[in-house]
């Protein structure tokens, strides 16, 4: 009995995942959420894809395809495409405030910055599904085209890691790791930064689930900067030069997914092959703390990590950087917390940590999605399946939202921030299917 009923609520959830993406198509892409995020959505995009794999995985190459309309002459992808101009007014930087024009695609518009790079690790599991071929190896040049980017404008220092240029890049965008930065930012430089904010109108309790309106200055002071540069480059003194462990582990995997697609469809991956090689000699040298057994960002202006503990923290594992032993240990640690689910986006114990706040606290379906695509990877199948029961529960009970409480026992009865979020839907479709 007991069992059948558990099948009937996870077919149930799955039923209301599906009328989630569903409901957010619009037309050839998906928007992040209704109303909060109008737009198309970098990561967003490639978490989506991986919802539609399952049963449309052509509807998940046209996603990708829609995505890759944004991408510069350059190879840049960028974190927004503004599809429907119509609703340029109800999002805010709108189209018109980045005002991206060199390199970038004409009439379609686009932000200047990007988003971690998720897409080679979605076109191999696309692959391996058996979607057209012709069309995935159209896809397949654009994401190296990306790559190549990457490498050509952000790596630090031949070490085949790659810098971030804003908080929003990381798409953990008010984490407590950027604070110390943001910091060294002063207010004068804030004085005549208007803001025009929508997302606050958009959520529940935003004042604690929102990042905050100083923060929210300190981000298009960072644009205003690298607007004048046309998106294109940074000067020595600009302050948020991250190479951020969460993006270049992203990298990494979509990188050997690219290598391993490449040797199938016949496509050179040379240059890829060499940074990664690079990459990953350096990665444990400037990103981990032997200390805590933990990842870090690396803050290239003051050449030290942040080490604050966050779900990004753990991301490597994702990628298969760590040790297994090491990803047993860091595991553990969070399995063994009596209060805490996995994996909230800062420790409790750290003093940036706020319950509901965006990625100060709360947990993240996407984090905990990568990490147990990690785990699978390693064999580790017990912790990867608690891990994910886990985290069907928390969209169970909470409903389909953007970011949900980190404690076991919470006053909260819904899920923080958007409603109906579309890669909380994917990603617990691609969970429940697996
Ligand atoms: C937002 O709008 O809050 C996004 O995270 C930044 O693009």
């Amino acid at each position: 009995m007991r069992a059948t009923g558990f099948f009937y609520a996870l077919m149930e959830l799955l039923q209301r995942c599906v009328a989630v993406l569903n409901k957010n198509r619009r037309g050839n892409f998906t928007i992040p959420s209704p109303r909060l995020y109008p737009f198309q959505w970098n990561w967003d995009s490639g978490f989506i894809a991986m919802g539609h794999l399952h049963d449309k995985p052509s509807l998940a190459l046209t996603e990708l395809e829609a995505l890759f309309n944004g991408q510069w002459e350059n190879g840049f992808l960028p974190h927004i495409v503004f599809y429907h101009e119509e609703n340029y007014k109800t999002y805010f930087p709108s189209a018109d405030y980045w005002n991206a024009k060199v390199n970038a695609p004409n009439p379609l518009k686009t932000s200047g910055i990007t988003q971690p790079p998720v897409h080679g690790y979605v076109l191999e599991a696309l692959f391996n599904a058996g979607v057209d071929k012709n069309r995935l190896t159209s896809l397949f040049k654009k994401v190296l085209r990306y790559h190549n980017y990457l490498y050509k404008n952000r790596e630090f220092n031949n070490s085949g890691l790659v810098a971030i240029w804003h908080n929003w890049e990381s798409g953990m965008d008010n984490s407590p790791w950027w604070d110390a930065v943001f910091d060294t930012i002063r207010d004068e430089d804030l004085e005549n930064i208007a803001l025009n904010r929508k997302d606050v109108l958009e959520v529940e309790e935003s004042s604690l689930t929102r990042p905050k309106n100083i923060d929210y200055k300190k981000y298009l002071y960072l644009i205003n900067l690298l607007k004048k540069q046309h998106y294109l480059s940074i000067s020595s003194d600009y302050p948020f030069q991250i190479i951020d462990p969460v993006f270049n582990a992203i990298l990494i995997r979509s990188n050997r997914s690219l290598i391993n697609l490449g040797k199938k469809l016949g496509i050179n991956t040379t240059f890829i092959e060499q940074k990664q090689a690079i990459g990953l000699n350096h990665f444990n040298e400037y990103l981990f703390d032997d200390l805590s057994n933990l990842y870090f960002p690396y803050n290239i202006k003051q050449g030290k990590q942040i080490k604050i503990e966050c779900s990004g923290s753990y991301l490597p594992v994702f990628a298969g950087i760590p040790d297994k032993s090491k990803v047993i240990e860091m595991m553990d640690k969070q399995i063994n917390q009596p209060d805490t689910m996995m994996f909230p986006s800062c420790a409790p114990y750290e003093p940036g940590f706020e319950k509901k706040n965006y990625w100060r606290g709360p947990v993240w379906i996407n984090m905990n999605w990568m990490i147990w695509k990690g785990l699978l990877d390693y064999g580790l199948y017990h912790k990867a399946e608690l891990l994910k029961t886990q985290t069907i529960d928390l969209v169970k009970k909470y409903g389909i939202f953007e970011y949900f409480p980190p404690f076991k026992n919470s006053d909260d009865t819904k899920g923080l921030g958007g409603a109906d979020f579309s890669w909380t839907a994917a990603l617990i479709i691609d969970m429940i299917k697996n």
